[in-house]
This record gives C-alpha cells, sequence and structure tokens, in this order.
C-alpha cells in the first residue's frame, strides 16, 4: 500500500481486502525531528500515524497537543491521523483535534462522556468531521465494550496499561480480543496497542486484530521496513 492510498480515513479504515494495517505510534519518534521522523516510517510501509495524547490525569504522563498534531499535518498532509485520547473528559477536546488535522479519534470506555454515553461522544466526533474509535484498558472486563461494538468505527483493546511507551505486551488481553472480534458486526476495525512487536503480532491478527500499532518495535528498529512488514504479515489477494 502506498502514501497516496491512505488519504481518506474512510478508506484507510474500511478498505476491502481488510489486509492488516499498521499504525506508528509517534510516541516512540525522536521528538526533535518529528516531521522526518513520521515521514520516514510511513516510507518503511506504515498506513496510519498513531498520536498518543495524555493529559496527566485520566494516565500519569502529557504528550500531544492540538498544535504538535497541526505540525504532523504540515509535515504529512496526505496520511491519515489517528489520535488516541487517553484523556479523562474527551468532550471538549474533540474541535481543536479535528481541526488541528486528525483524521480519527479514540475515546477510553473509561473516561468521563456526556450522559454517561460513550456513543453521544461519538455523535460529537463524527459531527466535527472524523471517525470514532472506543478503547478498554487491560483491567477493564469486556462487558463495558460489547453494548457499544456496532456504534464505533474501530474498537482499541489496550495491551498495556497505557501511559508510557516501552512495556511488555499483556498477552492476557488475547482472550478479550478474540471474544470481542466474534461480537462486532463486519467492517468495524479492532486495534491492538502496547508492546506490539513482530514477535507477538501473530497472535494478535489470529485474535482479529486487523490494525496493530507499534512505537518501540518499529522507531527501534535497525530496519524498520522489515519490522512493519512483519508486524502486518501476510497481505490478502484482491478478490478477482
Ligand atoms: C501507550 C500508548 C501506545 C504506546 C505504544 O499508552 O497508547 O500507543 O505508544 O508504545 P509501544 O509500542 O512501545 O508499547
Ligand atoms: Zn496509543
Amino acid at each position: 500500500m502506498t502514501v497516496a492510498s491512505v488519504m481518506k480515513p474512510f478508506r484507510v479504515l474500511s478498505d476491502a481486502p481488510r489486509s492488516p494495517l499498521v499504525a506508528a505510534s509517534m510516541l516512540g519518534a525522536d521528538f526533535s525531528r518529528l516531521g522526518e521522523e513520521a515521514n520516514d516510517v510511513m516510507q518503511a510501509g506504515c498506513n496510519l500515524l498513531h498520536l498518543d495524547v495524555m493529559d496527566g490525569h485520566f494516565v500519569p504522563n502529557l504528550t500531544m497537543g492540538p498544535d504538535l498534531v497541526a505540525g504532523l499535518r504540515r509535515s504529512c498532509p496526505d496520511v491519515c491521523l489517528d489520535t488516541h485520547l487517553m484523556v479523562q473528559y474527551p468532550e471538549g477536546l474533540i474541535e481543536p483535534f479535528v481541526q488541528a488535522g486528525s483524521d480519527h479519534l479514540t475515546i477510553h470506555v473509561e473516561a468521563e462522556h456526556p450522559q454517561g454515553d460513550p456513543r453521544v461522544t461519538a455523535d460529537l466526533i463524527r459531527q466535527a468531521g472524523a471517525t470514532a474509535g472506543l478503547a478498554i484498558n487491560p483491567g477493564t472486563p469486556i462487558d463495558a465494550i460489547l453494548p457499544y461494538a456496532s456504534d464505533f468505527e474501530l474498537l482499541l483493546v489496550m495491551s498495556v496499561q497505557p501511559g508510557f511507551a516501552g512495556q511488555s505486551f499483556r498477552s492476557e488481553v488475547l482472550t478479550k480480543t478474540e471474544a470481542l472480534s466474534l461480537a462486532v458486526p463486519n467492517g468495524v476495525r479492532i486495534q491492538m496497542d502496547g508492546g506490539v512487536a513482530p514477535v507477538n503480532a501473530d497472535a494478535c491478527r489470529a485474535a482479529g486484530c486487523d490494525v496493530l500499532v507499534a512505537a518501540s518495535a518499529i522507531f527501534r528498529a535497525d530496519d524498520r521496513r522489515a519490522a512493519v512488514e512483519s508486524i502486518r504479515g501476510p497481505v490478502a489477494e484482491p478478490e478477482s
């Protein structure tokens, strides 16, 4: 897949055949050369850029704001910017991030939502012009996300406790992922995020994930292209 073929977020998330997509988490990049790093991982074969936004409350870390997203948008005009909001109150951040260039926003089921309903936040995301995802932490039971399985374009299963790159993959989330992939309607992407690497990517894909996020395994690889290809695994042939 070329960079030009990932221009539209809806196309990225709904493209057929549903080959696995690889998202580079910019948390692993050299922040003194962000634009250069973003273009490098896209040239290495990534399909989208994953931007980890942390508020210091929902998670004990502070990372990226809308200005940084706007800068990345200028560096990569045609790339899908997948923005992962690890924030307690996502509602007020939707408009600033979409205005800055985010194509897709993922919110957490554990965060605060208007009327206590993440579907209300999803509607606000779509009204702002982006697609919506719902994330679940490793310790949260699957029942928390199942009622919303058909209300989001993407479901994100966290395979580390969110907050930092470079943590070890928690393989116990694979059972939850398998159950989720059987429950979601066709067309809903399932994303895995945290400690994803060539050594566990097969298991993630076998459990039903078709969007794999990685920071350390891509940015720290000696051969980024080989790392991306290994995480993606076999690509489905188009049906004739
Ligand atoms: C963790 C973030 C992840 C993280 C992944 O809170 O949501 O996207 O950057 O980093 P690695 O791949 O190094 O675990
Ligand atoms: Zn993330």
